[in-house]
């Protein structure tokens, strides 16, 4: 059955409105035995964004879908979803570029607790593992760690991650075993490894030289093309293996 909700005075602009057609995957553990799809009809300007229709469905037709956000601008990184096949950030894409008939289910390789909302924790814990943050044993007492312009722009790229896990659940290497480390979990190593001012690289190398590590990655860039942050991650990756291989950063 298509649920129908009339628009709201609120969101955007001038532009006509267009009836946008949402086919959700929905999932409550308390009362379902598996997900199933319901399917929704909202008014929306063609320049709100998927997290807009998403809202629009909460709040005038059915109260119960559960879905993550926070910042609605592309920076915390908590609604990620997949959007007609396609790891999204629901709020950075507006429904003028994805269409009017969209089918909405929760990223793949986490388990669902429900509706859209999964479980980050397997994906932070593998996150933990390859030690995200700055390692220096020395006291550099009052002074600033210094670092060139060039030195700093070998991680730039990096740095950029918001840890939505586009990337890591569009893997086809992470759905077949979730022990692999994952390409998010690579980004932000290399973020570090590749950083003059930290000390921990061999150690995180060999971490990502394990079983789990950088090695079950098959180079078939669809993390690359799933991050909305414009983030070379299959390179990255490459640049990891490159310094294990070579033993040098
Ligand atoms: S390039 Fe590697 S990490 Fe990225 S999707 Fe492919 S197998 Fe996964
Ligand atoms: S690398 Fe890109 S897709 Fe992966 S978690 Fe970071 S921002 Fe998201
Ligand atoms: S809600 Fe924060 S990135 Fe989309």
């Amino acid at each position: 059955m298509t649920m129908t909700a009339q628009p709201q005075s609120q969101v955007t602009a001038h532009e006509p409105k267009v009836t946008v057609h949402l086919k959700i995957k929905r999932y409550n553990p308390e009362v379902d035995t598996r997900p199933h799809w319901e399917e929704y009809e909202v008014q929306m300007s063609p320049g709100d964004r998927v997290l807009d229709a998403l809202h629009q469905v909460k709040w005038t037709i059915d109260g119960t879908l559960s879905f993550r956000r926070s910042c609605a601008h592309g920076v915390c990184g908590s609604d990620a979803v997949v959007i007609n096949g396609q790891n999204m950030l629901a709020c950075v894409n507006l429904i003028r570029n994805v269409g009017t008939h969209l089918t909405i289910e929760p990223i793949r390789g986490l388990p669902v607790i429900k509706d859209l909302v999964v479980d980050m924790e397997p994906f932070f814990a593998q996150y933990r593992s390859i030690l995200p943050y700055l390692i220096a044993h020395d006291d550099p007492g009052y002074k600033e760690r210094l670092q060139s312009p060039e030195d700093r722009e070998r991680f730039d790229d990096t740095t950029k991650c918001i840890l939505c896990a586009c990337c890591t659940t569009s893997c086809p290497v992470y759905w077949a075993n979730d022990s692999y480390v994952g390409p998010a979990a690579i980004v932000n190593a290399h973020r570090f490894i590749f950083d003059s001012r930290d000390q921990a690289a061999a150690e995180r190398l060999d971490i990502l030289n394990q079983k789990s590590g950088v090695w079950r990655c098959r180079t078939a860039f669809n993390c690359t093309e799933a991050c909305p942050r414009g983030i070379s991650v299959t390179k990255s990756i490459e640049e990891v293996k490159r310094a294990i291989l070579y033993d040098r950063v």
